[in-house]
């Protein structure tokens, strides 16, 4: 109810996180394989092998979702599926696969929204400097190009990126991503050559007819632990809500960057190539201190007060609320799409077979009336996404964390839809 015309509801998922098969029809490996395969890096030394088998499963999958009677499915390709090696040839297979995946969500009417980069960079890539280099923002448009020449004429939505920031903080700051580089603020090449990659996307994508283009960022409302601590929540607020929207939207980058040498003159205008829509990503607020000590201009703090999801991550409604009124005041906003929201928790098979899922229920509930409140106060938002369709490897915590709306067994891919799979389908029925 009050939501505009045509508004889209949908679920998420990414390439690595569920399809597994990841030798088979000549994938080549990716960052991801890598880090999963080396011993210590992913909780229990769980990879990406096998996950939920979508790869020869999806069929099914679609059917869950026609079950749903989601408008929409975001989901991504893997660029080592279909470039085996970062570059040079196409693997015909890698892109049958999703054809196929498109076409059957087509006979569905499900509209396919497809992300080209959710973490999966061909190790090739990876070995040459990855995200680190300036090529790879190349090889990256030259993929998306590849892609939209074969799905564009199916595929309306096109997300370049997903989350670059966790990519550059995790994947290259910190190290517990793939490719789990510790360069600290070293890795700021990774910003900005995932943001050039993302601008000659758009271009490129354009060429090849894709209609609606834009990218997924992760956000997090940023907290003073005390109004002392106000410079660690604005350089926080900096790197993880502006680093990545500004140069995009506004065309400059946040003061975080200073000169940096690695950014020519010429690229900030591409990165502000007009997107057709943002994408939103919304988990949880952070709480942030002035650093005791250390390289980082922020300490994150405990948000205590509030209950917290599976993963430990506090549930505030009023966050997403306030995120979306502070994107809305800082731009001159494209049409939104919230492309993640949900959470995870330690669901089970109940003995009567089902799984009662309310604590899901009433987190997408109240995420999902926010977002209603935004639309109310003039937030131009066209469609909700929700993490996930199916329980999946949530990155280095393996497959503990469970983000369905329906459960996966993985000893023997039976999937069992939640009780929250049925509030959803019935909350979409009555839209
Ligand atoms: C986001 C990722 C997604 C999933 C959710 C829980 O940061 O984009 O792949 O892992 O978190």
């Amino acid at each position: 109810m009050g939501l505009p015309e045509g508004f889209r509801w949908g679920v998420a998922t990414a390439a690595y996180q569920i399809e597994g098969a990841a030798d088979e029809d000549g994938r080549g490996p990716s960052t991801w394989d890598t880090f999963a395969r080396t011993p210590g890096r992913t909780r229990d030394g769980h990879t990406g092998d096998v996950a939920c088998d979508h790869y020869h499963r999806w069929p099914e999958d679609v059917a869950l979702m026609a079950g749903l009677g989601v408008d929409s499915y975001r989901f991504s390709i893997a660029w080592p599926r279909v470039q085996p090696r970062g570059s040079g040839p196409v693997n015909p297979k890698g892109l049958d696969f999703y054809d196929r995946l498109v076409d059957g969500l087509l006979a569905a009417g499900i509209a396919p929204a497809a992300t080209l980069y959710h973490w999966d960079l061909p190790q090739p890539l990876e070995d040459a400097g990855g995200w680190m280099e300036r090529d790879t923002a190349y090889r990256f448009a030259e993929f998306s190009y590849l892609a939209a020449e074969r799905l564009a004429d199916r595929v309306d939505m096109w997300i370049t990126l997903n989350e670059p920031v966790v990519v550059m903080a995790y994947g290259y700051a910190f190290g517990v991503y793939a490719p789990g580089r510790t360069l600290m603020l070293d890795a700021l090449p990774a910003a900005h050559h995932q943001l050039l990659g993302h601008g000659l996307a758009v271009t490129a994508l354009r060429g090849r007819g894709a209609r609606e283009i834009g990218l997924a960022n992760h956000y997090s409302p940023a907290w003073a632990a005390s109004p002392a601590d106000r410079p660690a929540a604005d350089a926080f607020d900096a790197f993880m809500n502006r680093l990545f929207t500004d140069p995009v939207l506004l065309g400059r980058y946040p003061d975080i960057m200073g000169d940096a040498p690695f950014v020519r003159p010429e690229d900030l205008a591409v990165i502000a190539s007009p997107i057709d829509f943002l994408g939103v990503n919304y988990y949880q607020p952070t709480r942030l201190k002035n650093p005791a000590e250390g390289p980082l201009p922020f300490d994150i703090v405990d948000i205590a007060e509030y209950p917290v999801t599976g993963m430990g991550w506090p549930i505030v409604p009023d966050a997403f609320l306030s995120l979306l009124r502070t994107l809305d005041s800082r731009y001159d906003l494209p049409p939104l799409y919230i492309t993640e929201n949900g959470c995870s928790f330690p669901d089970e098979i109940g003995p009567d077979g089902a799984v009662d899922d309310s604590s899901r229920i009433a987190f997408l509930d109240a995420h999902i009336n926010a977002m209603r409140t935004a639309v109310r106060e003039g937030i131009d938002i066209r469609g909700y996404y929700t993490w996930s369709l199916l329980d999946n490897f949530e990155w280095s915590e393996g497959y503990h964390p469970r983000f369905g709306l329906v459960h996966v067994d993985y000893e023997t891919q039976k999937r069992t839809p939640k009780k929250s799979y049925g509030w959803y389908r019935d909350l979409i029925a009555a839209s």
